[in-house]
C-alpha cells in the first residue's frame, strides 16, 4: 500500500489522493492530561502512527482512551506535551484543519446525531466546509450507499436500532474523507449481526485508524498493532499478536 515516503511536501498534488496518506498521519508527545476535578487522565504518553496503520488501543474502563482521542481531536487541551496530526499541530489556531484531517466515531451515536434526518446528519459536515448542495447530496448519498445504509436516509436516529445509529454515525465521518480514523469502543451495545456488519465495513477501509476497545477479540481481529493503555500510560505497544499474549499471560 501506498506510504509516506514517496509523498510530495504538504500541499502538492494532495488531490490525487483523496484519503491522504501525507506525512505521519500522528505523532503524539508526552502527552499530559488533566480534568478540572485533578484526574490525571493522560500522564507522558507518546505515540507515533505511520500511515496505512491498523491500530487497537485497548485498557480498562477508565484507561484514558475516550480523553485520548478527545485530545487528538482538540475538544480536550493538554497540560503537557505535543500533538502533530499530519503537518498541522492540534491547537486552537488549526481546529478546523485539524477536523478535516482526523474522523472520530464517538462512543455513543448519540452524541454524533443530532438533526431530523440522518440525511442531514451526514450532510452537516460537508456543508459546514463549504460545499454546494449537489456536491453534498453526492457525498452523502455515495457514503449510505457503500456502508449499505441507503434507505436510513430519510430515517430519525431517534427511531434507529443501535447497529443503524453506529452506521449512520460512521457515514457522517467517513463522507469527510479523513486520512486518520478513531473509533470509540465501537462495538459497545452491539448484537453478533451488527458486530460481524461493524468488521466488514472495516475491512473496506483503508485509511489509517486507531479503534479503542476493551475487547481484546476485537483487536486481534482487526489490527496489526496493539497499544495498551493503563491508568492513563501507555504499557505496551507491538505488533498485535505478540502484545495480546503478553495481556493474556501477565
Ligand atoms: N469529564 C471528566 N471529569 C473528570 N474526570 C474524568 C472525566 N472524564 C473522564 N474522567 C476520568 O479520566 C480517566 C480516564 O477516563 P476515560 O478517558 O474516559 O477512560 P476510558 O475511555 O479508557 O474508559 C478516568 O479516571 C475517568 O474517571
Ligand atoms: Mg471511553
Amino acid at each position: 500500500m501506498h506510504d509516506d515516503r514517496d509523498e510530495k511536501p504538504a500541499g502538492a498534488h494532495r488531490h490525487r489522493h483523496p484519503h491522504g496518506h501525507g506525512p505521519a498521519p500522528l505523532r503524539v508527545s508526552g502527552l499530559t492530561v488533566r480534568y478540572s476535578d485533578g484526574t490525571a487522565a493522560l500522564r507522558d504518553v507518546s505515540i507515533d502512527i505511520k500511515a496505512g496503520e491498523k491500530v487497537a488501543l485497548i485498557g480498562a474502563n477508565g484507561a484514558g482512551k475516550t480523553s485520548l482521542f478527545l485530545s487528538l481531536v482538540g475538544i480536550l487541551r493538554p497540560d503537557a506535551g505535543t500533538i502533530i496530526v499530519g503537518d498541522v499541530p492540534v491547537d486552537k489556531d488549526h481546529l478546523l484543519t485539524v477536523r478535516r484531517k482526523i474522523g472520530l466515531v464517538f462512543q455513543n451515536p448519540d452524541d454524533q446525531l443530532f438533526m431530523p434526518r440522518i440525511y442531514d446528519d451526514i450532510a452537516f459536515g460537508p456543508r459546514n466546509f463549504g460545499h454546494t448542495e449537489a456536491e453534498v447530496r453526492e457525498k452523502v448519498e455515495a457514503v449510505l450507499e457503500a456502508l449499505g445504509a441507503a434507505h436510513l436516509a430519510t430515517r430519525s436516529s431517534l427511531k434507529l436500532s443501535g447497529g443503524e445509529k453506529r452506521v449512520c454515525a460512521i457515514a457522517s465521518v467517513l463522507v469527510m474523507q479523513p486520512r486518520l480514523l478513531l473509533f470509540d469502543e465501537p462495538t459497545a451495545f452491539l448484537d453478533m449481526k451488527a458486530k460481524a456488519r461493524f468488521m466488514e465495513i472495516l475491512g473496506g477501509l483503508g485509511q489509517t485508524r486507531i479503534i479503542a476497545t476493551h475487547d481484546p477479540a476485537l483487536a486481534a481481529a482487526v489490527s496489526d498493532r496493539v497499544i495498551v493503555l493503563e491508568g492513563g500510560s501507555v504499557t505496551d505497544d507491538g505488533p498485535a499478536a505478540e502484545v495480546l499474549a503478553r495481556q493474556k499471560f501477565a
